[in-house]
């Protein structure tokens, strides 16, 4: 049996919950391998719409293990707050999701750090979602983290006080005040994941669930946010692209099935940071309107822009993509011409890769389309596409080496092509 891996290839936001909870029928268990409450995924069914930050987006479907692999950065009153929403709105979590012992904790500090050290930067912030998920991976990878695991140690208090005591000084060095009024909702958190959660070994969990069915990988962020191929230092704290899943999980790299590679039929970025495609004008506005492209996690407006098919092949490059899933296509229906960046101009040099600077200015070399000019929503077979779309598609396939099996046209799960 395989792991499937759904990763975003751009900066986010591709679509993923969708795309997650569309698959997830067709897995035994889904599982969440980075990132944290950085994260939001958005899912729409049954005129309902629910956004997940921590959770794994299969834990909608009857029957689906959902997972939350050592990878991931997990904020216990976050994560709390998240079952509480599920479980007014009818969805039943208890016995459904499984918690790794080495999963490492988001204390209240983290979070205070995340916002101090943003604060600090001045005009060079990241843009961070500040829910402190860069304190915490420094932690992890510094060797001075919590884990999920200690929570069942009699000895979790002291440890837990001597990091808020680093974190304490690190505030005052940064001329904040730390407060301690979260603390208590966050220990009592702590309770009630040890009561509602079933905390495991995941590793040795998954690849024995991996023995009996396939599991779904389900990835946060975007391949242009991973803290390596990034534009660095604007991205997110963790691996993003497809070998993030095998570290993430503790699954072999042989046993990594198909890579899905989302992305949106244009780009959106929220937070700081090189956007080479990016759009100042009532384009760039209309794609923002139609597309509702406002942060799910933080609430802030999307910087939008067209297509970017350097930074797609990139990302498609760095995580080996086997398959293409094109989001959002209704986004564009009204546009008279939709672009789309096949190469750059740097320097006046012209160039097929994404620059190492984040500084430096970058001229996107444009193709242009005719706008398809008719609504996709009610799409649902390849043959219900008009040809203008199919074009630009094709054009994309052709320029990436890769098919695009799947187009969304809205956001609900039926609103769905499958070509
Ligand atoms: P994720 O973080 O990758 O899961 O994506 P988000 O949930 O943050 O953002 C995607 C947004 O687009 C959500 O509001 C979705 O409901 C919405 N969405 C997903 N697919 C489509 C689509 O095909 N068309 C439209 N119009 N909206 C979509
Ligand atoms: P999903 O999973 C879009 C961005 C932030 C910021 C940078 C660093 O919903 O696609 P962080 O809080 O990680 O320290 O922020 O990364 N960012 C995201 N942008 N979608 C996300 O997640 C994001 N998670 C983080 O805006 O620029
Ligand atoms: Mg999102």
């Amino acid at each position: 049996m395989k792991v499937d891996v759904v990763i975003g290839l751009q900066w986010g936001d591709e679509g993923k919950g969708k795309v997650v909870d569309v698959l997830t029928p067709k897995y035994s268990v889904v599982a969440r391998f980075q990132g944290g409450p950085n994260a939001g995924h958005t899912l729409e069914f049954d005129g309902k719409k629910f956004v997940l930050h921590t959770i794994p987006s299969g834990i909608f479907r009857g029957g689906t293990v959902n997972l939350i692999g050592n990878g991931v950065v997990v904020d216990p009153t976050t994560l709390a707050d998240e079952i509480d929403t599920l479980n007014a709105a009818g969805v039943a979590t208890i016995g459904k999701i499984l918690l790794s012992k080495k999963a490492h904790l988001i204390l209240p500090t983290h979070r205070a750090l995340d916002a101090a050290q943003e604060a600090a930067k001045g005009g060079a912030k990241i843009g961070s979602t500040l829910k402190g998920i860069g304190p915490a991976y420094t932690d992890k990878i510094g060797r001075a983290g919590l884990r999920v695991g200690d929570v069942l140690h009699p000895d979790f208090k002291k440890k837990y006080d001597a990091l808020k005591q680093k974190h304490v000084a690190l505030l005052r060095q940064l001329g904040c005040a730390p407060g301690g009024e979260e603390e208590e909702k966050w220990m009592q958190c702590i309770d009630r994941l040890q009561n509602e959660l079933t905390i495991v070994d995941s590793e040795y969990e998954v690849n024995e669930l991996l023995n009996k069915g396939n599991i779904l990988a389900e990835g946060a962020q975007g391949s242009m946010l991973d803290v390596d191929f990034g534009s660095y230092p604007f991205v997110t704290s963790s691996s993003t692209v497809c070998a993030g899943a095998c570290t993430g999980l503790g699954v072999a790299p042989g046993r990594v099935g198909e890579v899905i590679g989302i992305f949106k039929a244009y780009c959106t970025r929220v937070g700081s940071g090189p956007f080479p495609t990016e759009l100042y004008d009532e384009v760039g506005e209309q794609m923002r309107r139609q597309g509702c492209e406002l942060g799910s996690t933080t609430g802030r407006p999307r910087r939008c822009g067209w297509l970017d098919l350097v930074a797609l092949r990139y990302s498609i490059m760095l995580s080996g993509a086997t398959q293409l899933f094109m989001m959002k296509a209704d986004v564009m229906d009204n546009f008279d011409a939709v672009k789309v960046a096949t190469g750059y101009k740097i320097n006046g040099e012209a160039t097929d890769r994404y620059p190492y600077e984040v500084d430096v200015p970058v001229e996107p070399i444009y193709k242009e389309f005719r706008g398809w000019k008719m609504p996709l929503s009610g799409c649902r077979t390849e043959k219900d596409l008009p040809q203008e779309f199919l074009g630009y598609v094709t054009f994309i396939e052709q320029q990436t080496g890769v098919p695009v099996k799947f187009i969304s046209v809205g956001p609900d799960r039926k609103e769905t092509v499958l070509r």
